[in-house]
C-alpha cells in the first residue's frame, strides 16, 4: 500500500537532539517502513524561516545546505526513489495555494493557535512586531501540506504528517481550511492530514533548570546540543548543564524525575539498565553518585549515539551535489503543485472569462 507523507522543517541553522528525538526519528521509519510504499516529501522550509529570520539574511545564506547536510547525516535519503527533498520558495504554485487557502482561512481560527500564540508572546517579549508573513503561516503550512496530492486519483485518503507535539494545533486547523474550501466550493480539492508525534515530546535545553515548566531545546536560545557538534562540544555543554539542586554533594538523595541530565540519559543512553541504576543511587542518600560522573558517563552516551551520524555528515559534505539534490525534489513536487493549483482554481471560478 501507497502512502503519502510531507512534512518540513524552518532553515533557521543547523539541527539539534531536540529536531532528532521530536521529529526525524519518524521520518527515517517512514522512509525506511517495509509495511508501506511511503512517499516522502520532505520540505526545505525557507519561506517560514523568513517568518522569524528575515533581519538574518546570513542564517538564510547558509541554513538550506546545512539542513540537507544535517538530514542526510541521521541517514535520510535522497537517492531513494521514495524521497525527495523540495525547497518551499521554488515550488512558485505554492505560494498561489497559499493565497487561495487565505481565502477560507478564518482569523480567529489562526489567531486561537497555541503554539502560535506562544510564539507572538515571545515576538512581543522581545519588543519585535510581527509581520503579516508570521500571522499567517499556519495558513501557509497547509498550503505546504496539500501541494503535492492533487485529486482524483483517490489513491490516498490522508496525509501523514510526522511532526513534533507543538504543530499538533497547526494541523487541526489546517484541517478545518481544507474542509472549509471544500464545502464552501463543493469539490474535493482537499485532502485532510493526520499527525504523527515523535518519541519525546519535549526535549530540555541544556541551559533549561529541573523546574516543572522546564523549557525545550531551541535554536536562538543556546541551548542546544547540535547534531553536527564535535564530541568536546558535546562535553562542555553537558557539564554545563543544570541537575537536581538538592543534590549538592554526591552522597545526597536527589530527583531525577525533572533533572534534564537523568531526561537525557533515558533517551540517549544505549544501556537502560545502566541508567536505572544511576537513577536508583542517585535518588538514594549515602549512596555516592557524582552530577560530575553522571555527566561524564551522559556526555560519552551522547557522542557514541552521534558518531555514525557525524560519519555520514563528512561523508556528505565530501560527496553530496546539495543543489542537484534539492532541484530534483523540488521539480517532482512543483509538477504535482501545478495539478492542485489547477483544480483549486477551477473550483474558485478564477478564469479568464468565457
Ligand atoms: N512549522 C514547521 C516547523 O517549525 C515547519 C513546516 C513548514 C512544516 N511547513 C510544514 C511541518 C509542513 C510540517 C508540514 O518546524
Amino acid at each position: 500500500m501507497s502512502r503519502r507523507i510531507l512534512t518540513g522543517m524552518r532553515t533557521t541553522g543547523v539541527l539539534h537532539l531536540g529536531h532528532y528525538v521530536g521529529a526525524l526519528e519518524r521520518w527515517i521509519e517512514y522512509q525506511n517502513d517495509p509495511n508501506f510504499d511511503n512517499e516522502c516529501y520532505f520540505l526545505l522550509a525557507d519561506f517560514q524561516a523568513l517568518s522569524t529570520h528575515a533581519d538574518r539574511p546570513e542564517v538564510m545564506a547558509r541554513s538550506v545546505r546545512e539542513v540537507v547536510l544535517d538530514w542526510m547525516s541521521v541517514g535520510l535519503d535522497p537517492t531513494r526513489d521514495n524521497v525527495k527533498f523540495v525547497l518551499q520558495s521554488q515550488v512558485t504554485g505554492r505560494m498561489e495555494l497559499s493565497l487561495m487557502l487565505q481565502m477560507v482561512a478564518r482569523y480567529k481560527d489562526i489567531m486561537d493557535i497555541p503554539t502560535l500564540k506562544h510564539e507572538l508572546q515571545d515576538l512581543e517579549d522581545q519588543h519585535r512586531n510581527p509581520t503579516i508573513g508570521f500571522i499567517a503561516y499556519p495558513v501557509d503550512q497547509a498550503a505546504d501540506i496539500a501541494m503535492v496530492t492533487p485529486q482524483p486519483p483517490g489513491q490516498w485518503d490522508r496525509i501523514l504528517v510526522p511532526v513534533g507535539s507543538d504543530q499538533n494545533p497547526i494541523l487541526e486547523r489546517c484541517n478545518v481550511i481544507y474542509r472549509t474550501f471544500n464545502a464552501q466550493y463543493q469539490r474535493q480539492v482537499f485532502l485532510q492530514c493526520t499527525a504523527h508525534e515523535g518519541r519525546v515530546g519535549r526535549l530540555p535545553g541544556t541551559g533549561d533548570p529541573d523546574t516543572p515548566e522546564g523549557g525545550k531545546m531551541a535554536k536562538g536560545k543556546s541551548n542546544t546540543i547540535n547534531l553536527s557538534d564535535d564530541p568536546a562540544t558535546v562535553r562542555g555543554k553537558v557539564h554545563g548543564m543544570y541537575t537536581d539542586r538538592k543534590h549538592e554533594h554526591a552522597t545526597d538523595a536527589g530527583d531525577t524525575e525533572r533533572n534534564p541530565v537523568f531526561v537525557y540519559l533515558r533517551t540517549f543512553h544505549p544501556d537502560q539498565t545502566r541508567v536505572a541504576q544511576m537513577d536508583k543511587d542517585y535518588r538514594t542518600a549515602g549512596v555516592r553518585l557524582g552530577d560530575v560522573q553522571v555527566k561524564n558517563e551522559l556526555a560519552s552516551a551522547i557522542n557514541q549515539f552521534l558518531d555514525p551520524i557525524r560519519e555520514r555528515r563528512a561523508e556528505a559534505e565530501r560527496t553530496a551535489n546539495v543543489r542537484d539534490i534539492v532541484m530534483t525534489g523540488t521539480k517532482e513536487a512543483s509538477d504535482l503543485c501545478v495539478q492542485v493549483v489547477e483544480s483549486a482554481r477551477e473550483a474558485m471560478h478564477l478564469r479568464f472569462p468565457t
